[in-house]
């Protein structure tokens, strides 16, 4: 029997094009295990609670293990007189073992409840995915951070040069950013893993079914209790897309600063071979190109994000077909979130750093104008605003010099002619505050990227980062002893005897 299992009330099969327009199925494909899984514990639970003989359980659970290899063997053939793969599933079993066993499978439960613990099973398993390749990505980082912490690289506010800082300190800034999607994507982890089997179609059910022992069964945190909402929301989606285009906007800036560095007027770094590409016609070409598309594929995530938010909008509550749009955006901004993480994490790993060019520029720039200023302050008493004008007035008259040409004297001179009295500071002063080293030694604030201040950092989020690697591992193993429950209770059933 291929479709039409649940076309009793009707005369007539869908229309060819209706059915093509129609069918979830090829879509669903990504959720067939969990879609087979979420039936045995489903049947095991009916079993249990005395709902389905065990007959029925053992050629049910027999039929949908053989479903379950026939798949992970490529011998699923699919089309569209499938509405999707709950009809698929189902009529597969029934076909295996026939209506008296097999019709008994899809007791008291509804594919509005279904389709939920199959997409949220999935989705857990992305979300986890995820974060494990976050920490690797944040770990990279780490690393990389660590062996920088001295490299001094220009900061820029406007793309102008701003103050003068390390890379170590840059990189720990997108650390701090990650750790914080990070945080966001285990939070939306917790509303994501709850079981809605068990609602129905959208009001329960007559049957004396558990929602204890399917939860358990499946590895959920706790039930998605109300059966309106079990079956009817999608906010919890909605909140996967907004967590995952949060972190590639953060990806996507970061992957901006490293393009913009590889341009040959920075010079800053090198992106190695095995993440760049060269041109068709120019020869000298070595694109960032890798780092392009993690740029550009963030519009798909965010796309997927108002995709899910567009699609719910309007509709009344309770299931309705367009509520079937919630998988093919997931499905799509899980890749290109998982893609783009290893992407970053290989380029940043592997590209190399031309510190003597980042120092180069650094030395050359008039950045030192606020150190100098905030030395005027600390060291003669200044207030700021004075500081601020003799300051500028000297690098008005430096007429392109630099500024650790300066000295003491035209600095009284300076201070004398914008302030009307002359400010005396020791001699090295300048020396000081225009060499790159001590001058980030001078950035005392916490936060700053003095290397001191820079490795306590480093530290502190190694600490962090060892708590939520802990923390995930807890939540992945959670999930595998579920499986092994649902495991161990599929083959102990298949082995029991009346
Ligand atoms: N294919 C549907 C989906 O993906 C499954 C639920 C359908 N429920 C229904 N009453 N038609 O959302």
């Amino acid at each position: 029997m291929r479709g039409g299992l649940y076309r009793s009330r009707l005369k007539a099969a869908l229309e060819e094009e209706a059915a093509r327009f129609h069918t979830s199925i090829y879509e669903d494909l990504r959720i067939l295990e969990e879609d087979v899984d979420g039936t045995e514990a489903h049947d095991i639970m009916l079993y249990e609670a005395g709902v389905i003989p065990l007959e029925a359980l053992r050629g049910i659970l027999k039929a949908l293990e053989e479903v379950k290899e026939e798949w992970r063997e490529g011998r699923v053939e699919v089309g569209p007189e499938y509405e999707d793969i709950h009809e698929y599933v189902e009529s597969r079993v029934i076909e295996k073992i026939g209506l008296e066993m097999g019709g008994r499978m899809h007791t008291g439960r509804s594919r509005n409840d279904q389709v939920m613990v199959d997409v949220r099973m999935r989705v857990r398993d992305e979300l986890l995915e995820v974060a494990e390749a976050l920490l690797g990505l944040l770990e990279a980082m780490l690393r990389r951070a660590e062996g920088e912490v001295e490299t001094v690289m220009m900061l820029y506010t406007h793309g102008q040069h701003a103050q003068v800082g390390t890379l170590g300190h840059y990189l720990l800034s997108y650390v701090d950013t990650l750790l914080r999607d990070l945080q966001r994507l285990l939070e939306c982890y917790g509303r994501v893993n709850l079981n809605p089997l068990g609602a129905g179609p959208i009001g329960g059910t007559s049957i004396p079914i558990d929602r204890g022992r399917t939860t358990e069964l499946l590895g959920f945190d706790g039930v998605a209790e109300n059966s309106i909402d079990a079956t009817s929301s999608r906010d919890w989606a909605i909140e996967v897309a907004a967590v995952s285009a949060i972190l590639m906007s953060s990806l996507s800036r970061m992957a901006s600063d490293l393009i913009l560095w590889s341009m040959g007027e920075y010079g800053y770094i090198e992106l190695a071979d095995e993440y760049s590409t060269s041109s068709s016609i120019m020869p000298q070409k070595k694109n960032p190109s890798t780092l392009e598309l993690v740029r550009g594929r963030t519009s798909e995530v965010y796309s997927a994000l108002t995709e899910l938010l567009a699609m719910v909008k309007g509709v009344p509550t309770g299931y309705y077909q367009d509520l079937q749009g919630t998988k093919p955006p997931l499905w799509r901004c899980l890749e290109v979130v998982k893609g783009s993480m290893r992407i970053v994490e290989g380029a940043i790993s592997t590209m190399t750093v031309k510190a003597d060019r980042m120092r180069e520029i650094a030395e050359g720039s008039y950045t030192y104008a606020v150190d100098l200023a905030e030395a005027l302050v600390v060291e003669a008493g200044l207030p700021f605003r004075e500081a601020y004008r003799v300051v500028a007035h000297i690098v008005k008259a430096l007429g392109g010099r630099r500024l650790r040409e300066l000295t003491p004297e035209q600095l009284m001179e300076a201070s004398r002619e914008v302030l009307g009295r002359a400010i005396e500071v020791r001699p090295d002063l300048i020396e000081e505050v225009t060499d790159p080293y001590r001058s980030l030694e001078r950035r005392i604030s916490q936060g700053s990227p003095r290397p001191g201040e820079v490795r306590r950092m480093i530290a502190e989020r190694w600490r962090t980062l060892k708590e939520m690697r802990r923390e995930a591992e807890g939540l992945r193993r959670m999930v595998e002893e579920a499986e092994g429950r649902l495991r161990e209770a599929v083959e102990r059933y298949l082995r029991a005897e009346e």
